[in-house]
């Protein structure tokens, strides 16, 4: 094949390519969300094109997942506590409005993230915690429910049987990585680094930002925690700026993985910051991972960002186990969800 011929056929071909496989190009709406939860990003999309507000598509969203309990990460059924129980977080963010509601360590209540909605639409408040919010929940119509499951029973009873590990306790007596408790204060111990937990796939969530036609941003959470943590921990996922965060006038982030770590240095923030300045949205991604890398070379997490026009991005830290991470798209250009990947760096 000639030069001249090999170009003109190179060139249909973009065309081609271009025309009928117009992938990864930015277009309104969207829809990402964190891992590859297909039926999450299906029932967003599809309420998004029903006429639903970003809002209604993030918190239809991540109910989805609430129901199907994706990985065993969001909803009834997962990552038992120390004492067997399951408990939910989970936030919703209005980038209009910079309304957030959210709830932390819910009892009973399947549907998280429509009790973080009515924190956000029927108080004043932005979050309620534990029993408390289990009450709100059934004042405002939600169902209690057990959250446990032969799953979660099973996962719980392994734990026991193995002398409760792993576990998050340190400086305690007796020896955490050895025996079960109860605990009491022990010695605490001048080197303190924090053990690496390296079972990455205990920490999933679902965390989804949504932008509709006018550029209009919401972004919101759900998960069960983390697995065998001490009754009443709260990680990133309820806590706007840490697990997700929305401003339409800027863009969108939501964050995945070691929670305890990554809520102390706000990525979602940041990342919506950075898109602010004009930063791309991978490069958003990117910045918010490498500033806790700075604090902690060996975390485990990952982020997805979106700013207002559709653009898009994801990053992650890479860590043994942990090199690629997965999320899903939709937008006008893809319609059905996509799965898309990021190598870590
Ligand atoms: C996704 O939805 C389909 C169709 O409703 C269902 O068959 C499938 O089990 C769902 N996937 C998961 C992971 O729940
Ligand atoms: C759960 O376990 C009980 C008792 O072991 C059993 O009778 C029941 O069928 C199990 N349920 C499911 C959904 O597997
Ligand atoms: C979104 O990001 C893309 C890619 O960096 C950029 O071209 C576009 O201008 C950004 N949109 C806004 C509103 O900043």
């Amino acid at each position: 094949m000639s030069m001249q011929r090999f170009c003109r056929v190179k060139m249909l071909l973009t065309i081609v390519i271009t025309l009928f496989f117009p992938l990864g190009r930015a277009t309104l709406p969207l829809v990402i969300n964190t891992w590859p939860f297909k039926n999450a990003t299906a029932a967003a999309w599809t309420t998004l094109q029903s006429g639903g507000s970003v809002l209604d598509a993030v918190e239809k969203g991540c109910a989805r997942c609430e129901v199907e309990q994706c990985d065993g990460s969001v909803g009834y059924g997962g990552s038992p506590d120390e004492s067997g129980e399951t408990t939910l977080d989970a936030m919703i963010m209005n980038g209009d409005t910079m309304e957030v509601g959210a709830v932390a360590g819910l009892r009973r209540i399947k549907n998280a993230i429509g009790v973080a909605r009515a924190v956000m639409e029927r108080t004043d408040h932005t979050l309620l915690v534990g029993d408390s919010a289990s009450v709100f929940a059934e004042n405002m119509g939600f169902i209690a429910e057990d959250l446990t499951t032969n799953k979660s029973m099973n996962i719980f009873s392994q734990w026991l049987k193995g002398n409760c590990q792993p576990n998050y306790r340190k400086n305690v007596f007796p020896d955490p990585s050895k025996s079960c408790g109860p605990y009491k204060p022990g010695a605490i111990l001048r080197q303190n680094k924090r053990e690496q937990h390296t079972n990455t796939r205990s920490h999933d969530t679902i965390g989804m930002i949504a932008v509709d036609q006018d550029g209009r941003v919401a972004a919101g959470t759900s998960t069960n925690g983390l697995t065998h943590k001490v009754p009443g921990r709260v990680g990133d996922s309820p806590i706007a700026g840490a697990g997700a965060y929305a401003d339409s006038s800027a863009g969108g982030a939501a964050a995945t993985g070691d929670g305890d770590i990554m809520m102390r240095l706000l990525p979602s923030y940041l990342a919506v910051e950075l898109m602010r300045a004009g930063a791309d949205p991978s490069a958003a991604c990117k910045a918010a991972i490498s500033r806790i890398k700075t604090h902690y070379s060996e975390f485990f997490g990952a982020i997805i960002c979106a700013n207002t026009t559709g653009h898009y991005g994801a990053a992650c830290n890479k860590v043994p186990g942990f090199s690629q991470f997965h999320y899903m798209v939709s937008n006008s250009e893809s319609g059905a969800p996509l799965l898309k990947s990021v190598d870590c760096f």
